[in-house]
């Protein structure tokens, strides 16, 4: 691993080898430098030719180095790059595929570059909340004009080499080559080679070449309003205007100093923190301490889905989208046509929005069938029940498709509240059971809570993982209990939600305050969304299970006078027909007005900041018990669940993060402020042992 070094005729091939995206790790920048250095110091070599073992040019930094020493051990990438610009013989780019972030940097240092076509081009840093930072705000705009250039820093998205290849005047690609791009790559390298000898013709270098704009002044102030749009809470886009700027304005090497000291203060922002925390976070949810990665995997070939309605519907399409065929099972036959009808609508609501197109809806509907059979879906690799949330009617359910389910089929539960170690006990194949915990809309939502029983089979675990990815969801595994993960902490969220109104805020300065913090929704809007009804069944059911756990009886009232939100056109707000707008309600202020007066509670001013702190820390004291329990294997899962299923804002990185941001010690103090509070739950607000531990021992939870 590092990069190789090969002969072709006077041609020095050195091709960067790192799987799986040839990452420009120490070893390879190591290999890589010396790999110049000795077709410099041979005579017999003329020039030399850089490519990407495998299917990527280079993917740019190895993020299994991010944040080592090693990730910045010299050569770094941009001596690296100064290497190949000022080496005496030609330097040519043979990019076979991906070339992204350093890679395209790396490429950018060449003298020559030629592309397969379908490879894509991207700068993504600005999606971890960093700009390129070796050299690419400098260089591309000099290859790729200003404008084109700063759109690719700024969106951080892909680029099709070809389509790059065809901008008028764009000096990023020599050549694109279809077919044999090493051939070419080697003889265009030895005739440049050539030319380079005999007639003394200088190595064009991207950082001699003249950058400029008709109208920069005018052009940078437009630009800079487009992104404070678009990146509201996000410092990078608007600094990737500044470094482009630089490149027009600034003479190379300043340019290059403003990129660097540009690049080193995002670096340490909170937002650049948390957006690198959710990318890691992201791949190591995959990662189960437990399984290891080669664990087998069963093969899902046919998926069966048990219930037609919201949540069957909605799982159903994820596996159609992903072209696997589905068949639904319902009791009777309205309901599937009902379900059926509800999924082509969706897909034709996407067709009219231009985000689908005809033949992929028609393939995706064929391959959707029905029945009313469970004889018909004996063979299904998967079945995932989400019939109603009724332990007797899962028990029923789960004991027919024991019974006829073929040997091996994993066997997964769509509950979100119910004990999946005894849905599981219903069947004599615990091990193929697994909970599959999917968010409402569920052909929408990334979040997919994968529910580890306590038999649940490794291999049955890894397959329903490797599914998420393959159905795009970012699956976090967590443990039985009540609510999982997500909803279990979502319960104490709500609970102080409620105490807040008893105290003295109104539905809207709590949603107001939330919003400002940075969440989608505050809790009462989404409690309008979602239907207040559902957490007034699940209260019901805890003032038996858990009698000493203390309530606000505000959600209760407005239940009882049948607000149930958005569905019922009244809930915390009220709602004009036909519209979403929440109104802020005098109905419901007086409520809840004097509901405290009957607890005899005087109503204070409560500041944005104690509403935010009491709401977030809810979740981080709950989590920390979670993780304590090891219901959650690790903290970045707990911010995963909360960045994809409930809306945190993604410049805070997660409720985790956020509390590591703030430093657990002053946590803990504010807790404890808390726990003084008499309207509150003081047994609550006592720090969970482990975030009690972190705090004192200066730790973080990430
Ligand atoms: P739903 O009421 O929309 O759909 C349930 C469907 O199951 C109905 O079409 C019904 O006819 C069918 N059904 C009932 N018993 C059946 C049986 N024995 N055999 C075959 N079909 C049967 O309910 P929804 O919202 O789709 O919920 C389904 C499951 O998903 C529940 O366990 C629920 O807790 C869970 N869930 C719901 C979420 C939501 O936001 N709605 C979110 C996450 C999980």
């Amino acid at each position: 691993m590092g990069a190789q070094y090969e002969v072709r005729g006077n041609v020095a091939v050195l091709t960067l080898d790192n799987p799986p995206v040839n990452g420009l790790g120490y070893d390879t920048r190591v290999q890589l430098a010396q790999g110049v250095d000795r077709a410099v110091a041979d005579a017999a070599i003329a020039a030399i030719v850089i490519t990407g073992a495998g299917r990527a040019f280079s993917g740019g930094a190895d993020i299994k180095e991010f944040g080592s020493p090693k990730a910045i051990a010299e050569p770094n990438l941009l001596s690296l790059i100064r290497l190949l610009e000022n080496c005496p013989k030609p330097v040519v780019a043979a990019i076979n595929g991906v070339c992204m972030g350093g890679g395209l940097e790396l490429s950018l240092g060449c003298h020559y570059r030629l592309a397969a076509p379908g490879v894509d081009v991207a700068l993504p840093e600005v999606k971890i909340g960093l700009i390129p930072g070796a050299g690419g705000t400098q260089r591309l705009p000099r290859v790729l004009g200003v404008e084109t250039a700063l759109n690719i820093i700024v969106s951080g998205d892909p680029v099709k080499s070809e389509l790059l290849a065809s901008l008028p005047g764009q000096k990023l690609f020599d050549q694109i080559v279809p077919e044999d791009l090493m051939g070419a790559a080697c003889a265009f390298a030895a005739v440049k080679a050539a030319e380079h000898q005999s007639h003394g013709t200088p190595l064009p270098r991207v950082r001699d070449m003249k950058v400029q704009h008709e109208n920069a002044d005018a052009y940078f102030a437009f630009a800079r309003n487009m992104v404070k749009g678009m990146a509201k809470n996000f410092p990078a886009p608007a600094k990737c205007v500044d470094a482009v700027e630089a490149s027009v304005k600034q003479k190379f090497d300043e340019g290059m100093v403003t990129e660097r000291e540009i690049f080193i203060a995002l670096m340490m922002t909170p937002e650049c923190k948390a957006l690198r925390h959710a990318f890691f976070g992201e791949r190591a949810a995959s990662k189960i301490p437990d399984v290891p990665e080669d664990t087998p995997q069963r093969k899902i070939n046919k998926v069966a889905v048990i219930g037609a309605g919201t949540m069957g519907g909605g799982i159903s399409m994820n596996f159609l989208n992903a072209g696997l065929p589905v068949t639904m099972l319902e009791m009777k036959q309205e309901a599937l046509d009902r379900g059926v009808a509800t999924i082509r609508k969706n897909y034709e609501s996407q067709l009219k929005k231009g985000k689908l197109k005809q033949d992929k809806l028609d393939a995706r509907m064929a391959l959707l069938s029905t029945t009313l059979n469970y004889s018909d879906i004996a063979d299904a690799d998967l079945v995932i029940e989400a019939v109603f949330e009724e332990m007797g009617v899962k028990e029923k359910v789960f004991k027919t498709l024991d019974e006829v389910m073929k040997p091996g089929a994993i066997l997964a539960s769509n509950t979100s509240t119910l004990d999946v170690n005894q849905i599981a006990s219903f069947t004599q194949r615990p091990q193929d059971l697994i909970g599959t915990h999917f968010f409402s809309p569920a052909n929408v939502m990334k979040l997919l809570e994968v529910v580890r029983g306590e038999k649940t089979g490794k291999d049955v675990l890894a397959t329903v993982m490797a599914l998420g990815k393959k159905i795009r969801k970012t699956s976090v595994v967590s443990g039985v209990c009540d609510g999982f993960i997500g909803n279990r902490m979502i319960e104490q969220y709500s609970r102080q939600a409620g105490f807040l109104l008893e105290e003295g805020c109104t539905p809207v300065q709590v949603d107001k305050a939330v919003e400002k913090f940075g969440f989608a929704m505050g809790p009462f809007r989404m409690g309008d969304l979602a239907g207040n009804d559902i957490g007034w069944a699940i209260r019901k059911r805890r003032y038996q299970e858990k009698p000493h756990m203390r309530y606000s009886k505000t959600a209760d009232l407005l239940c009882e006078l049948g607000r149930y939100g958005q569905k019922t056109a009244a809930g915390w707000y009220d709602y004009q027909a036909g519209k979403r707008d929440a109104i802020p309600s005098k109905l419901v202020e007086e409520m809840i007005a004097k509901h405290s007066a009957s607890l005899g509670i005087t109503p204070r001013k409560i500041s944005d900041e104690e509403i935010v702190h009491r709401l977030v820390y809810s979740l981080v004291n709950e989590a920390a018990k979670i993780l304590e329990e090891g219901i959650a294997s690790k903290a970045s899962d707990i911010d995963m669940v909360y960045l994809t299923g409930y809306g945190f804002p993604l410049h805070r990185g997660g409720p985790m993060c956020y509390a590591d941001q703030q430093g657990l010690f002053n946590v803990v103090q504010t807790m404890k402020k808390f726990a003084a509070n008499p309207h509150d739950d003081a047994s609550f607000w006592q720090p969970a042992p482990l975030l009690a531990k972190l705090a004192a021992e200066g730790k973080t939870f990430t």
